[in-house]
């Protein structure tokens, strides 16, 4: 009947988002008097040593983002963000108030579903912090504008949000309602950023409102397109782009040349936030291992539900049969390392010592499976 179908496209068309402000909250960002935010963003007895530690470690691989996320009050992402805007300057640059960047972030820190073992927020901060010190790689230093970095650092710092910590084929095999809003294609990636664009619609929550129209178009379509391209079933043909890059080219003397058109330029972003996607096995061991445990824990969750359900269990997710060593050196030799060998390429010599740590993690995981 029609009142069905307005009843689906209802569903179809909403994006489900809370907004936690009270009405008070909001006459006074309306009328200006938004008060500055705590230090760092975040309210925390631990506000001292939060400080230390990006004063030591946010520009560098390898930070302990487990000590941020305890530091800051289980407001990793808030914290991390407000830090990278104010080491950039972006606060001033693109007339951010920081209280709106409060606003904003904590609605999508809040977003991310702190159950989830791994797709929780203290991933995404570990993959925006990783971009940022990518971004300072001495070799992409030009290449980039404020408005493309912005970009990147904003796409990491949501690119898994309200992620449901289950994968895109389980949504697709169970049906799930996002399955059906995005027709099986790329949907927790077309989720997370539709969640995020939605956001930034809540009062006193829009971050990028004295962009101008043409800045806040570029900078939309490139968000989409990098967190679309967060998708692993886009692997192959980044890294394909990638190495065509590195071959034809398009770096000379440690400096990335002629990346003025768009595309190209864009091949290199989507490289950069899928490299910091999948940095954990290339950070130093004692992360590492964390990750993993916390990965293997969400697909044996997943695993779990898939028998339940009479579901084929998903590779890596059947927690009785798994070699969890095993599984992380495939993971690394066929996925991982092939990105990382071609990023360390293309930004010669800025990541040698990355690619050197996962090839250690690696051997280091190769030894424990033969020692079972
Ligand atoms: P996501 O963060 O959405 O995108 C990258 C995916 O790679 C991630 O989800 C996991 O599914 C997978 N991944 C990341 N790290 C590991 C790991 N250490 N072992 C196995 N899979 C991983
Ligand atoms: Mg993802
Ligand atoms: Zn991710």
């Amino acid at each position: 009947s029609p009142r069905d179908a307005n009843g689906a496209q209802a569903t179809m068309t909403k994006v489900q988002v809370k907004s936690t402000r009270t009405p008070a909250q909001l006459s006074a960002i309306e009328a200006g008097e938004a008060q500055l935010p705590p230090r760092l963003g975040v309210e925390t007895p631990h506000s001292e040593a939060l400080i230390q530690l990006f004063e030591t470690g946010l520009d560098k691989w390898g930070i302990d983002i487990f000590k941020v996320d305890e530091l800051s009050a289980n407001k990793p992402l808030t914290s991390v963000v407000y830090a990278i805007f104010e080491k950039r300057d972006f606060f001033s640059k693109f007339c951010i108030h920081p209280s709106t960047l409060v606003s904003y972030f904590s609605q999508v820190e809040q977003h991310y579903k702190p159950d989830n073992p791994y797709h929780n927020a203290v991933h995404a901060a570990d993959v925006t912090q990783s971009t940022h010190v990518l971004l300072n790689a001495p070799s992409i230093g030009n290449v980039f504008s404020d408005l493309e970095i912005l970009a990147s650092v904003f796409a990491c710092a949501i690119h898994d949000v309200n992620h449901p910590g289950v994968t895109n084929q389980f949504l697709i095999n169970t049906e799930n309602e996002l399955a059906i809003m995005y027709n099986d294609m790329s949907v927790l990636e077309n989720h997370h950023c539709a969640v995020a664009f939605k956001l930034l619609q809540n009062p006193g929550s829009n971050i990028f409102s004295q962009l101008d129209d043409v800045e806040r178009r570029q900078l939309r379509k490139m968000v989409i397109d990098m967190v679309l391209a967060t998708d692993m079933s886009k692997h192959m043909s980044l890294l394909a782009d990638l190495k065509t890059m590195v071959e034809t080219k398009k770096v000379a003397g440690g400096c990335l040349l002629k990346l003025d058109n768009y595309s190209e330029k864009m091949q290199i972003m989507q490289n950069m936030v899928h490299c910091a996607d999948l940095s954990n096995p290339a950070k130093p061991l004692p992360l590492s291992t964390q990750w993993v445990t916390r990965v293997m824990e969400e697909f044996f969750s997943q695993g779990d539900r898939e028998k339940a359900l009479g579901l084929p269990v998903s590779p890596m997710c059947c927690r009785e049969t798994a070699n969890v060593e095993k599984s992380q050196v495939s993971f690394i030799d066929f996925i991982v390392h092939p990105l990382w060998e071609a990023w360390t390429e293309l930004v010669h010599p800025d990541a040698e010592d990355i690619l050197n740590t996962l090839e250690q993690n690696r051997d280091y995981y190769c030894e424990l499976s033969a020692a079972k």
